[in-house]
């Protein structure tokens, strides 16, 4: 008998590897293990052996009946993924570059996101990134953020329901509120929670508002920020790295001025104005750019940092108004809308 199946199983294994198609396999299948089937015959033999015998022999049939499930497996698996290949047709290379559009341009965004973090490497910055959904703690609290600020207003930031929950970002006050960051400015609280004075970090990426979409205005856009905190750094370092960033990116005759402002976690504060009157379009001699500030000494002693010991800057600004200016683009959809006319501008 164990010569019988051995023989089966191998007569079975090459009729396998040669089948084609579902019919095919249907026909091979049945000849073995159907009704009428080869194998099914083997066992219909058990009957007419002696009671002794019988263990021994269902147990060889069983195995052989294991190993043919298999094989008819495996001829299943490969017809099926040779029907799937045949319907995707010849394989792809998607490393390749793309026939029709060359290699392709950056986003604006992308080039004055990168063009900035190039220009602040240069001055010891290094770049780090924050998540988009944050807590309260991180995007206000931390940055002395009055609960009752306007800006905390469920009109102006978009909050997830109670219910909701993120595995990987921790809540630093119980009963918290998840929300949508409004500001790069979290990520200063997280990177200062993170490392030891001193430390410069820029942090690009995205935030959200609840802001109807218009020419200036957009739900979600960008965002870049800087933090610096060293031993006596004074408004004059602020001044001076504003400068050069901005004679940097937009041309030698750019100038800056501040005009004082309030926000919660500098003091002094201020907001930052442009004149760059030889860039397309601009037709005023002062374009507000972004708030800046020293840091406050409650928000370094929040994060565990002696106030009495370390100092520094901080600042923000959004890169959707920034490539405006450089580009000469008057509407801030443009960005968003893959125009592949309007993105083809940009090299
Ligand atoms: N977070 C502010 C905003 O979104 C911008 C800003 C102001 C950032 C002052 C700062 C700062 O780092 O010090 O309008």
């Amino acid at each position: 008998m164990q010569a019988t199946l051995s023989a089966l199983l191998a007569k079975a294994s090459a009729e396998f590897v040669g089948l084609q198609s579902r019919a095919d396999f249907e026909a091979a299948k049945a000849r073995y293990v159907g009704p009428n089937g080869e194998l099914t015959a083997l066992m219909k033999q058990m009957g007419a052996v002696p009671k002794e015998q019988r263990p021994a022999l269902g147990k060889l049939i069983n195995e052989a009946k294991g190993q043919l499930q298999g094989q008819l497996d495996a001829a299943l698996a490969r017809i099926s993924s040779a029907e799937i290949a045949a319907q995707l047709g010849p394989a792809i290379d998607p490393t390749l570059p793309s026939p029709d559009a060359g290699p392709g341009t950056s986003h604006p965004l992308t080039l004055v996101r990168e063009e900035m973090c190039r220009i602040l490497r240069k001055a010891g910055f290094a770049v780090v990134e924050g998540p988009e959904v944050e807590t309260e703690y991180y995007c206000f609290d931390a940055l002395s953020t009055p609960a009752d600020h306007p800006a905390r207003d469920a009109q102006d930031t978009f909050y997830f329901p109670a219910q909701a929950r993120f595995g990987n970002i921790s809540k630093k006050v119980a009963e918290e509120k998840y929300l949508l960051r409004t500001h790069t400015s979290s990520v200063q609280i997280r990177t200062m929670l993170k490392g030891k004075p001193p430390l410069r970090v820029v942090s690009p990426g995205r935030v959200y508002r609840r802001d109807t979409s218009d020419a200036t205005h957009s739900a979600n856009f960008h965002q870049i920020e800087c933090l610096y905190v060293d031993k006596n750094v004074t408004v004059r370092d602020l001044k001076a790295l504003l400068d050069y960033i901005f004679a940097s990116l937009l041309g030698k005759n750019t100038k800056t001025r501040f005009r004082p402002h309030y926000f919660g976690y500098t003091e002094p504060s201020f907001e930052v104005d442009l004149s760059a009157q030889h860039l397309p379009k601009v037709n005023k001699e002062w374009i507000e750019i972004g708030g800046c500030g020293m840091v406050d000494p409650a928000v370094f002693e929040g994060v565990g940092y002696d106030s009495t010991v370390w100092t520094g800057y901080a600042f923000g600004m959004g890169l959707e108004r920034l490539a405006m200016l450089m580009y000469g683009i008057d509407d801030i959809r443009y960005f968003y809308q893959n125009d592949l006319r309007f993105l083809k501008q940009f090299t």
